[in-house]
């Protein structure tokens, strides 16, 4: 739908939901159910970074470093801004750090709405353990230091929804909330 801005030019209404929470939280799955309810294209940031970076993130970590791996992952969220302001509307699955980042969280919220996907940290740890696609789920220690010190960026978003439960559970409380609601009135 288009709508008048203050200026008296026409601009597309953003239609965007935008998944973050830890590793593990779901928000691809959750996501990919999400979208097929609301009829909406899905992205992942992750694979978008690694078409950005042609490259997979494990070796984005190892052979660049994690600062490079960020500074691809900004520009993917960029880019899928742009795309939603221009009209698109996107379910978009956040990598677990992109939040932490007030450059990406300013992106995020001028253009959709942001929910947190949060469960306990013991349950997220059990999910993704070792897994050696997660170049920062490797060590307990560390994926419990990591989670404490982002807990904050994730409150930092529109909404914060439970993330128990099957897939289409917790996309069912997504879809019930006022503000996605909102959202599909002027799909
Ligand atoms: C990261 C989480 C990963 C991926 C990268 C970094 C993080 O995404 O973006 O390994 O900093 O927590 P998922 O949350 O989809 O695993």
């Amino acid at each position: 739908m288009l709508s008048e801005s203050a200026a008296g030019s026409y601009r597309p209404d953003p239609a965007a939901i935008f998944l973050t929470g830890f590793m593990g939280a779901g928000k691809t799955t959750v996501g990919q159910t999400l979208a097929r309810e609301l009829e909406w294209p899905f992205h992942d940031l992750d694979d978008s970074i690694e078409i950005l970076a042609d490259q997979e993130i494990p070796l984005i970590f190892e052979m660049r470093g994690e600062d490079v791996f960020r500074d691809f992952e900004h520009a993917a969220v960029v880019q899928h801004v742009e795309e939603v302001m221009a009209g698109q509307p996107m379910v978009l699955a956040l990598g677990g750090g992109t939040f932490a980042y007030a450059r990406n969280r300013d992106k995020l919220r001028s253009a959709g709405v942001t929910v947190w996907l949060a469960t306990s940290p013991d349950t997220l740890w059990k999910r993704v353990r070792e897994d050696p696609y997660r170049p920062l789920a490797g060590d307990r220690e560390e994926f419990f230091r990591l989670y404490s010190a982002r807990e904050r960026s994730y409150a930092l978003a529109n909404e914060r929804i439970d993330a128990t439960g099957t897939a289409e559970e917790v996309g069912n409380r997504i879809m019930a909330l006022r503000c996605v609601q909102e959202l599909r009135k002027r799909d």
